[in-house]
């Protein structure tokens, strides 16, 4: 129960704490150096003074809860989206394990430049459209820029969309511990959200509605999106409807992955290896 505290023994402290004379509540701030003057104020026709506090110890204090909101926020993203969820295969994905195939270069230039240039990206919110034929390398690209800025601070999420609409989906449930509103407000938050294989999700007017709301959240708060998909501009345009489709044009740079499939040349490889071998 909270205690209750009369009003006269209020206004004693009140008065405890101020002073007729300005010098006795002027002090030198010991973090600065800065003499710090005391707060004016008139009561019952007497002028009074109250100690304030020093505009370095306001600016610590400010930064000190910016600094608790942003471990906050970036808890609330990761509790839902954890990263390290996605696996060894996904960490490995970095700028320093791509091997240059032809075609794929201009896909490496629009990566590590957004990488590289992401506290720009953040501010005018573009992101990066990367289409291909499978296997080719658009995820890892995804995937490095993610593992980049990681480092630098930022709440990423990283999730295939068939995977985020299963997790939507799930929300529904009666037993569900998170609700679709909360990952619906962490997407639209997160400093960065890769939508990997964007068009291989099962079509409803469900799917394309979120989809809908998810793109046009990032576009409207100037949030970064990168998208990776197997379509080609038109089928992508078919498949998530044309409002969306028109938002991610506008928000993305297009780069298209030309090379061919490294899951396929691996795949023959082995093959090879397997022949010369003989009976290995
Ligand atoms: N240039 C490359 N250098 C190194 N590894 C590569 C390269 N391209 C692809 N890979 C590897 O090949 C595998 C397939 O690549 P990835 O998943 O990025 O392809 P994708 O273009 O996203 O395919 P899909 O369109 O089917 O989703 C991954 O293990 C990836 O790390
Ligand atoms: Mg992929
Ligand atoms: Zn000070």
């Amino acid at each position: 129960m909270e205690a209750v505290v009369p009003l006269r023994k209020v206004l004693e402290n009140m008065a405890n704490t101020m002073t007729s004379c300005s010098g006795d509540r002027r002090y030198t701030c010991p973090e600065c150096g800065n003499i710090v003057e005391p707060v004016v104020i008139e009561v019952f026709g007497e002028t009074r003074y109250i100690r304030s506090t020093c505009k370095c110890e306001l600016e610590r204090q400010a930064q000190e809860e910016a600094r608790r909101k942003e471990y906050e926020r970036k808890a609330r993203i990761e509790r839902l989206f954890d990263l390290a969820e996605l696996g060894p295969r996904f960490a490995e994905c970095t700028f320093e394990s791509w091997i240059a195939r032809p075609g794929s270069e201009r896909c490496l230039d629009a990566a590590k430049n957004f990488a590289e240039h992401f506290d720009r990206h953040q501010v005018s919110g573009e992101g990066l459209l990367m289409f291909g034929n499978p296997g080719n390398g658009k995820s890892h690209l995804a995937a490095a820029i993610v593992n980049a800025v990681i480092p630098r601070g930022k709440a990423c999420v990283f999730r295939s969309v068939p995977a985020l609409l299963k997790k939507l989906q799930e929300t529904y449930r009666a037993d569900a511990r998170v609700s679709e509103f909360e990952i619906l407000a962490v997407l639209q938050d997160a400093d960065l959200v890769v939508l990997d294989d964007l068009g291989a999700e099962k079509m409803t007017e469900w799917a394309e509605s979120m989809l809908y709301y998810i793109v046009d959240q990032r576009y409207r708060w100037r949030k970064p999106l990168i998208v990776t998909t197997n379509c080609d501009l038109e089928e992508l345009e078919e498949r998530i409807g044309t409002r969306t489709f028109d938002r991610l044009l506008e928000m993305c740079v297009l780069v298209e992955n030309r090379a061919t499939s490294y899951r396929k040349e691996q795949a023959f490889k082995r093959i090879k290896t397997f022949k010369i071998g003989g009976d290995a």
